[in-house]
């Protein structure tokens, strides 16, 4: 049977750092399969979608773009629809019964598969699998940013977190090699990347499966990459408090090219609620830990996740939580409602907070996290901080746009070429973002 060619593809991506990587190994398969990238999902034949379900405002997002592919499809059949990612295993067969104009459905841990039904030219043939069963490492990889680049250090995650859906869509955990990191690392290093983010569930934990002449620690993990040549710095998301021990601090200390930075969820700052959501730390273990770690890395940026809203969460235990982050003051922290998630323990606790004191309290929690991160660049102006330069600014042509080591985005004015590390003197600051120009002098490295 003649069927039309599929020849181009659309991926859209939703979701966490995780996704996007996921998005460039789909990308990178989809074009050694032959296809080449719209633009425009319009002009796509096959448009794939990578999914999230963190939250029930990420499905009702999504949902809303399937729809419009669906319409799509009404108007031009031969169109096809592929849905993978953490939302199309959170819905598994049920996913064909509700929308059958998806052609082809598969969870996160399963892009290989994507080369076993679309075909060479693009034909997708109909299917579903979702079980995780191998690492995407060894697939082609068509990566969005030239000097910066995502390693996949570990799947899954063997936490209970009593709110989080992640276990069951992404599985246990499971951490690559050592070797297979470090090869990856050089041959990125070896394609111009100077900046490595290593993606986890809980990144701190990585290598507690392999074999044991191979548990080299997560602390260890660090030395290894800080010494491949060419990487300048590296980053990690997320760590748990849990597993934040010394080896990995002093590690972070040690290595020059671990960025003085980290992102440290804390969820919630009272100790009742941290144990409802089985995060296995308490406020003062975790207050404990930052001490610690502030006094090992100086002048560390430390970023955080925060949830309001958990059952049985009152007003004392918010308060709680405002407290931490004013002792912390931290320099970012994306916030969150509680979101109920079919089958996670925490979906069926009673207490659940009504939405308008959720609402409330994010209001609260947002504005104090603003004051603390204006606070925090602006103590920064007249220092002067190494950028990597990512390109023009997207407002600006004029201007450059990069990251400093503390992750917090610069506009700055000069001339430098992308993918170089230069010194900027920082002369001005809001809660999101540092502007400045080249320092006379290249910092010391
Ligand atoms: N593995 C990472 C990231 C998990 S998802 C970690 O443990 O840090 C990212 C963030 O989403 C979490 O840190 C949490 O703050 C938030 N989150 C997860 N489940 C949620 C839910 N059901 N409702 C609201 N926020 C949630
Ligand atoms: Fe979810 Fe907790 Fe695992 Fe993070 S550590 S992915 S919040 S279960
Ligand atoms: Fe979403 Fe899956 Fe990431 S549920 S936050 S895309 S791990």
């Amino acid at each position: 049977m003649l069927q039309r060619m599929h020849r181009r593809y659309h991926v859209q991506t939703f979701g966490c750092q995780m996704n996007v990587h996921d998005s460039e190994r789909m990308k990178g398969l989809l074009e050694s399969l032959g296809l080449g990238e719209a633009a425009d999902p319009a002009d796509a034949d096959v448009l794939v979608f990578n999914t999230c379900t963190i939250r029930e405002r990420a499905d009702d997002r999504f949902v809303a773009h399937l729809m419009e592919a669906r319409a799509a499809k009404q108007r031009d059949p031969e169109k096809a629809i592929v849905v993978g990612g953490c939302w199309s295993e959170s819905m598994k067969d049920e996913l064909f019964e509700t929308y059958p104009f998806v052609d082809l459905a598969f969870g996160p841990g399963h892009i290989s598969k994507l080369a076993e039904f679309i075909g060479a030219g693009g034909d997708v043939a109909r299917g579903h699998f979702s079980t995780f069963d191998e690492f995407s490492g060894h697939l082609p990889l068509k990566r969005e940013r030239p000097h910066q680049a995502w390693l996949q250090i570990s799947q899954g995650c063997n936490s209970k977190c009593s709110y989080c859906i992640v276990p069951a869509v992404r599985g246990r955990e499971q951490s690559r090699r050592a070797a297979d990191l470090i090869a990856e690392a050089t041959s990125l290093a070896a394609d111009g990347v100077v900046e490595l983010t290593l993606l986890g569930q809980n990144v701190n934990s990585w290598g507690r499966d392999l074999p044991p002449d191979e548990r080299i620690g997560f602390g260890g993990l660090l030395r290894a990459l800080d010494s491949v040549e060419g990487i300048e710095r590296i980053r990690f998301t997320s760590p748990h408090p849990k597993d934040m021990r010394d080896d990995v601090i002093s590690a972070m200390a040690d290595c020059p090219a671990v960025c003085e930075h980290l992102h440290l969820p804390l969820q919630s700052g009272s100790t009742r609620i941290l144990k409802a959501m089985r995060r296995t730390y308490s406020r003062d273990r975790y207050l404990e830990l930052v001490g610690r770690i502030r006094a090992s890395v100086h002048g560390i940026a430390l970023t955080t996740d925060i949830i309001v809203g958990f059952p049985g969460e009152t007003e004392g235990d918010f308060a709680e939580t405002m407290e931490v982050v004013d002792q912390v003051g931290y320099d970012h922290a994306y916030t969150f409602v509680y979101s109920p998630r079919r089958g996670t323990e925490a979906a069926a606790m009673a207490g659940q907070v009504d939405e308008a004191t959720k609402r409330d309290r994010i209001t609260r929690l947002v504005d104090l996290v603003q004051q603390h991160a204006q606070r925090r660049n602006r103590e920064l102006v007249g220092t002067v901080q190494e950028v990597l330069i990512e390109g023009p600014s997207r407002t600006d042509a004029a201007v450059l746009r990069g990251r400093t080591r503390g992750n917090k985005t610069a506009l700055v004015r000069g001339d430098a070429a992308a993918g170089s590390l230069v010194g900027v003197l920082i002369e001005g600051a809001t809660s999101q973002t540092l502007t400045g120009r080249l320092a006379p002098a290249a910092v010391p490295a």
